[in-house]
């Protein structure tokens, strides 16, 4: 139109499917955009890896294919579209209430079986933590994960788990308590004790640790074999912390260390070892 101002647009292909895109946090490295009006969200892959795809069947495998609204590559990237859920990441007052929505979310989910879980896989990733994490004083930790490894304790069958659990990807809305679990790109068949763990780490442990670990002993399943193979995922969640610190953000990993290990190791004291 003579006269109107254009506005430049970086998806001119998926605006005219879906209306203008505002980032939905101000952060500039935003990568979910949304149109809260018409109550969807556009999340944008850069990589060109497929991930778009790989996460929206992630969902239809985890029951919420009624979230997914569509796939794209367009506009030089890849998209998946999702309905629009108002509400916030977690923070400490919204753990327990949470707790309560998701139990029967994280049930269902991992009530399917399937194969068993990639254990070759877990050895390498220890692997990697041990040389990485060498110079640390951390053998209890790694003996907690190794040991029942070794003995053939965690040879189960997998479930399908979400593998990330953590505060940032579990919203929950303010005037309903409703919650709702995002970001199922890293969802993969595994021991549902590991998704425990992750959540233990990730999103429980905003609690003080005295509530946090009894929150865990209130999810995790009473039988034994459940929770030596939750104590031992969560070495390895607080490992796999550890070495993520290491890589990422190594001016942290001091105080991480000291973080991490006290958490870890009240934890540990809390489940039976053998
Ligand atoms: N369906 C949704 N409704 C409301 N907000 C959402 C929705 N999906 C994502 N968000 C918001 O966008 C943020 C980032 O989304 P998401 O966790 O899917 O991507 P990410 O963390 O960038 O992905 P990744 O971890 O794969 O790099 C979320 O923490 C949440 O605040
Ligand atoms: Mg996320």
């Amino acid at each position: 139109m003579i006269g109107a101002v254009q506005r430049a647009t970086m998806f001119p292909t998926l605006e005219r499917l879906y209306g203008p895109l505002k980032p939905l946090d101000s952060g500039m490295q935003s990568r979910v955009y949304s149109d809260v009006a018409r109550g969807l969200v556009v999340k944008v892959y850069r990589n060109n890896l497929g991930e778009h795809r790989l996460e929206a069947d992630n969902m239809r495998r985890a029951g919420m294919g009624d979230w997914v609204l569509g796939v794209h590559e367009a506009d030089g990237v890849e998209a998946l579209v999702t309905r629009y859920f108002a509400g916030h990441p977690l923070l400490e007052a919204d753990v327990l209430p949470a707790l309560n929505k998701l139990r029967p979310v994280l049930e269902a989910l991992h009530r399917e079986r399937r194969g068993a879980v990639d254990l070759p896989r877990l050895r390498e990733r220890l692997g990697r933590f041990r040389s990485a994490l060498a110079p640390y004083p951390l053998d209890d930790l790694f003996g907690a994960i190794e040991g029942p490894l070794t003995r053939g304790e965690l040879e189960v069958s997998a479930a399908f788990c979400h593998l990330d659990l953590w505060q940032d990807n579990i919203l929950m809305n303010e005037t309903s308590g409703e919650v709702l679990v995002i970001d199922w790109t890293k969802a993969a068949w595994d021991d549902p004790m590991r998704d425990l763990a992750l959540l233990k780490t990730g999103t429980l442990d905003l609690l003080p640790r005295a509530e946090s670990i009894q929150a865990a002993l209130d999810i995790v399943p009473g039988d034994l074999s459940s929770r030596r193979r939750f104590r031992a995922y969560l070495a390895h969640s607080y490992l796999h912390d550890l070495y993520w610190f290491l890589m990422n953000e190594p001016y942290e990993f001091d105080m991480q260390q000291n973080t991490k290990l006290r958490r870890a190791r009240h934890a540990l004291s809390h489940l039976p070892e053998e």
